[in-house]
């Protein structure tokens, strides 16, 4: 006997009001349906099938290795979804055929395997749960305790809708069981369409439908709308941060962090309100990161502090200082202990060690060696109208104020740059280049100047 698995994820999704197949909104950087996979993925299935309809090649495109797609055109109901991915699957006479729907994305795999167990000897399993609003989902009805059937939402009577207990879509089915049921599955309903739940009342009159409640109704909270959506990223977060914290993360309002499910934390990291880390972006310990960061794929390193800023694929080493207000973008890389202060932009650049560009700042395709100072205003102008050129600067290097650094060009060690200079040429090891006109002061100028034209009162 095998276990054989069904994730349902034709369905248009009308919705959510978006030409997206909704199983590939996001949560926590992930889509829908990578989620569900994963739960699906923790019961160890022999074979995994993914009914796909609706945007099907963009569905498709981002299935795991070893998941099948097959394709329901038309889209006629679950029921007729279940069909189609039988006929792919082939016998599954003495299978048990997990069906799960991809939108529910905090569905747990031990959930999955307590459904499974469940069937064992049933013709069938259903997870149910007890919604506080059940509106649009399909009501389990019962005979005393018997399970008898489901009735959807717009199908049921006054009675039956004051119910609260409910299908989730999710069953464990015995394959022959199901393949019978599914042969004598019409479409006489308000949607014509072949209802899956139809098949549980059938087999429900020929033996026992075992319902496996879920103990917290939110890991079965389906995606339908673009509300939905927010609700359910917001118990992911809560979940997500709950668990961090408990592996030693500090989060002074963990309602306000918003990571990504592949983003990776020390313990002993601190993330202050407004932080926004996404894809593989890690923080080490004892970094403290926010108020108000966006990270996405970058690394932030032991003890370094980074505040109000952007990073997009950033490294900043231990005990860096980035912010406020710095934009860090693709191919900056900060050494231990540089700075990247206040209205500060880099672009592929390294910072040495100890390197400090504190204020104003552009500094694109450059490498700043060791103990160098960038002083405020400085421009790497690194961009000609038609190529991108760098700049080197090396170590214990003083960039004056508001240095122009026309690239290609290069800082030797211990160099000094005067104030307000466009550095055009080389600059030797140890030498000052200064490129300004000359100071002149007019003595008596104010008084001069009074005299010609009085100031009027
Ligand atoms: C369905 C169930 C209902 C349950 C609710 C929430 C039926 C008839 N109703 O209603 O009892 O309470 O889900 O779990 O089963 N899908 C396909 N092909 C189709 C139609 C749907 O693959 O032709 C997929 C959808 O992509 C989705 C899932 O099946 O993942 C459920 O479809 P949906 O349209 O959301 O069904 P509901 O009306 O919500
Ligand atoms: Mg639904």
């Amino acid at each position: 006997m095998s276990l054989r698995a069904i994730v349902l994820a034709a369905g248009r999704g009308t919705r959510m009001k978006s030409e997206r197949p909704k199983v590939l909104f996001e949560v926590a950087g992930r889509t829908l349906l990578s989620w569900v996979l994963d739960a699906v993925a923790g019961v160890s299935p022999d074979e995994v099938v993914v009914v796909v309809g609706h945007g099907a090649d963009e569905v498709e495109a981002t299935l795991p290795a070893g998941v099948r797609a097959v394709r329901q055109e038309p889209q006629l109901g679950t029921g007729h979804a279940v069909m189609v991915a039988l006929e792919a699957l082939g016998e599954v006479g003495g299978d048990t055929v997990l069906v799960v729907p991809g939108d529910t994305p905090l569905l747990q795999a031990e959930t999955l395997r307590a459904l499974v167990t469940a069937a064992a000897g049933a013709p069938a399993a259903l997870l149910t749960a007890v919604m506080p609003d059940a509106t649009g989902y399909g009501r389990v009805v019962r005979l005393g305790e018997k399970v008898v059937g489901i009735v959807e939402h717009r199908d049921a009577t006054p009675e039956q809708r004051a119910g609260r207990e409910v299908a989730v879509s999710t069953y464990a089915f015995a394959g022959a069981a199901l393949a019978g049921a599914l042969a004598g599955l019409g479409r006489a309903n308000d949607q014509g369409e072949y209802y899956l739940t139809d098949a549980v009342a059938a087999l429900a009159a020929g033996g026992e439908v075992r319902a496996v409640p879920v103990a917290d109704p939110a890991e079965v909270q389906g995606v339908n709308s673009l509300g939905q959506l927010a609700a359910v990223a917001a118990e992911v977060r809560r979940r997500l941060n709950a668990a961090w914290m408990a592996a030693g993360v500090e989060m002074p309002d963990p309602e306000r962090v918003y990571l990504d499910a592949a983003v990776a934390l020390e313990a002993g990291a601190r993330l202050y309100p407004g932080v926004h880390l996404e894809g593989r972006t890690s923080v080490a310990a004892g970094a403290e990161v926010g108020p108000e960061v966006f990270a996405i794929d970058s690394a932030i390193g032991p003890g370094a502090r980074v505040w109000y800023s952007v990073l997009r694929e950033a490294e900043v080493g231990e005990g860096a200082q980035v912010g406020p207000f710095a934009s860090l973008r693709p191919g900056t890389r900060l050494e231990a202990g540089a700075k990247a202060g206040t209205f500060v932009e880099t672009k592929a650049t390294v910072v040495g060690r100890g390197s400090k560009v504190p204020h104003l700042s552009y500094i694109g395709d450059a490498t700043i060696g060791e103990g160098s100072n960038i002083g405020a205003g400085t421009i790497t102008c690194n961009y000609d109208g038609r190529e991108k050129h760098r700049t080197v600067i090396g170590n214990r290097v003083f960039i004056g104020s508001d240095t122009m650094l026309v690239a290609p060009v290069e800082i030797g060690d211990e160099a000094t740059t005067g104030a307000g200079s466009v550095i055009t040429r080389d600059v030797p090891p140890g030498a000052l280049a200064v490129e300004r006109g000359q100071q002149r002061e007019v003595p008596g100028y104010a008084a001069r100047r009074a005299k010609k034209a009085p100031k009027k009162e």
